[in-house]
Formats: C-alpha cells, structure tokens, sequence
C-alpha cells in the first residue's frame, strides 16, 4: 500500500531526497501563506509533524494551510501534480482521442473549449481545495498521460473519482497505480468521508480500476445518453481494508 510519507512545511526542508523513494507516494504541502486560516485558530505556526502523523491531528494541521497548496503526489512510476491553465495543450490531444472519449462522450472528441474549462476548474478546485483531477506526469520521460484523481462528476457534491490516460499508456497498470494513490491521498490527508465513482456500465477497464480499489457498486441509472453505474467507497471501510494505518 503507498505511503505518505513527507509532509514539507515553510522553512522545512527535511527529508527532501530521500522521501522521493520508488514505491513511495509523496506528499509534498507548503503553505507559505493561510497560517491562522480554517483549522488554526491562534494563527500560530504549525508544528512540524513527523511523516507517522494520522487522523485528525493531521486534519486539522494541514487545515490550517488552506489557502495555498503546494502537494505532489509519487509513485513508483506516476507524479501527480498540479495544473497550470496553460497545460490545456498538452492534454488536448488526449481528451481528442476518439478512443479515449470511447466510454465518456461516445466518441466526440471534446472541444478546446471544454478542455481549457477541464483544466480551469482543476486550477480552481486545487486552489480551493488542495486536491483535483491530478496531471498524471511519467516519471521516466517527463510526459504529461493524463489525467487521475478527486474531482465532482457534473453538478454533484459528492466527489468523485476519475482517471483518463492517453491510449497508448493503456494496460500496463498505470491507471490503479494512480488512483490508489490518489485515493489514499483522497481519504488520509483531504479526510474526505466517501468517494464515488461513475463510468458507463460498458467500460469494463473503468470498473475493473475501481474494483481493484475497493469501491463498491451502488447503482446503474442513466445519464449522458448512457447507461452508467455508481460505484462508491467510505473512509471507514477503506480504512478496515488496511488503506489508513493508526
Ligand atoms: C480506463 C483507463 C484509465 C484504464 O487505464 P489502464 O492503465 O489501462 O488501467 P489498469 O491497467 O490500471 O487496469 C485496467 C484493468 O482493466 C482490465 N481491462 C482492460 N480492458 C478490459 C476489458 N475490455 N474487459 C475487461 N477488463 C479489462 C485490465 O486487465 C486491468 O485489470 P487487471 O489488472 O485485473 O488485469 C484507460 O482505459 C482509459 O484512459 N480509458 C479512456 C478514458 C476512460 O474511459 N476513463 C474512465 C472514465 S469513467
């Protein structure tokens, strides 16, 4: 199960190097400004935590940096990253595939403009709320695949995760790999309480990534013109399944 592992405060440069070990995810926070934001209520600075700090403790510490994010997830082949609303041109030609746009919009490729809203509402809802829809990056040649992580699925409030790769990044594991991540992150650092997910009820390698996760089908319904299911999972039950250690 990935770990996060290093936790970087203002001023606070320790285990730099070594926390950025392969099979480990890395959380990197600083929150150079928001000290006394939610969370801090004496506005004093946090004290630093070591990388075995859990549960509310946690919460609330990390709360307290609210207005300025600086996270970077790791895994052994994966960095989840931020966006820049000018990162709209790398993904375009993902989310112009009509193969990738398969199980999503039936194969219409999105427009530049439903792309550059894609990754605004990223930049937004990082900003806000320290996570989003990450920029999957490979590790090894620096590209930008695609797309893992937390975001909301139309107008829902509940968040929802979802993971788009380019086609040719297809099968070797990658999407579980950072979803687990973004999961953990999702429910051990954001604490978020549930996470849903929702794909077409044919897009078999969409559900086989969220059984492979734990999450667990709730319902089929319809929407987009399609048949979809919901699949879902609760902090607690991720938990019980050895996702968030003591
Ligand atoms: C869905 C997607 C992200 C999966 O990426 P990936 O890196 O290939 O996924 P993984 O390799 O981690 O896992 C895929 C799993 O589905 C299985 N799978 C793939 N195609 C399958 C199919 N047609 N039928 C059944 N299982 C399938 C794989 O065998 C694997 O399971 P396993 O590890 O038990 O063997 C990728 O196909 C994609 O980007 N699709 C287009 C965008 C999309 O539809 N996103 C989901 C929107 S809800």
């Amino acid at each position: 199960m990935p770990r996060i592992v290093a936790p970087f405060f203002p001023g606070v440069r320790w285990c730099a190097k070594s926390a950025l070990i392969q099979d480990t995810p890395v959380v990197r926070a600083e929150g150079a400004q928001g000290v006394g934001a939610a969370g801090s209520a004496d506005g004093a600075p946090p004290a630093l935590m070591t990388h075995a700090r859990r549960g509310p403790f946690w919460s609330s510490r990390w709360g307290s940096f609210g207005r300025s994010w600086n996270v970077i997830l790791k895994t052994p082949r994966l960095i989840l990253d931020g966006w820049k609303s000018s990162d709209w041109t790398a993904f375009r030609p993902i989310a112009q595939d009509v193969e990738v746009m398969r199980y999503i919009t039936g194969g219409t490729p999105w427009s530049e403009e439903q792309i550059r809203g894609f990754v605004d509402r990223q930049v937004k809802l990082y900003a806000e709320r320290g996570f989003c829809r990450w920029r999957l990056v490979e590790e090894s040649s620096g590209e930008p695949i695609g797309f893992c992580g937390v975001g909301f699925w139309r107008d829902g409030l509940e968040p929802e995760i979802g993971w788009w790769l380019a086609r040719r990044f297809w099968g070797r594991g990658l999407a579980t790999e950072a979803a687990r991540c973004a999961l953990q992150d999702a429910f051990e650092r954001v604490r978020l309480e549930r996470v849903i997910s929702v794909a077409a009820v044919d897009n078999l390698a969409s559900l086989r990534v969220m059984e492979k996760l734990g999450l667990k089908l709730e319902c089929e319904f319809e929407g987009e013109g399609m048949r979809l299911v919901r699949y879902a999972i609760e902090r607690d039950r991720y938990a019980a399944g050895g996702g968030i250690r003591p």
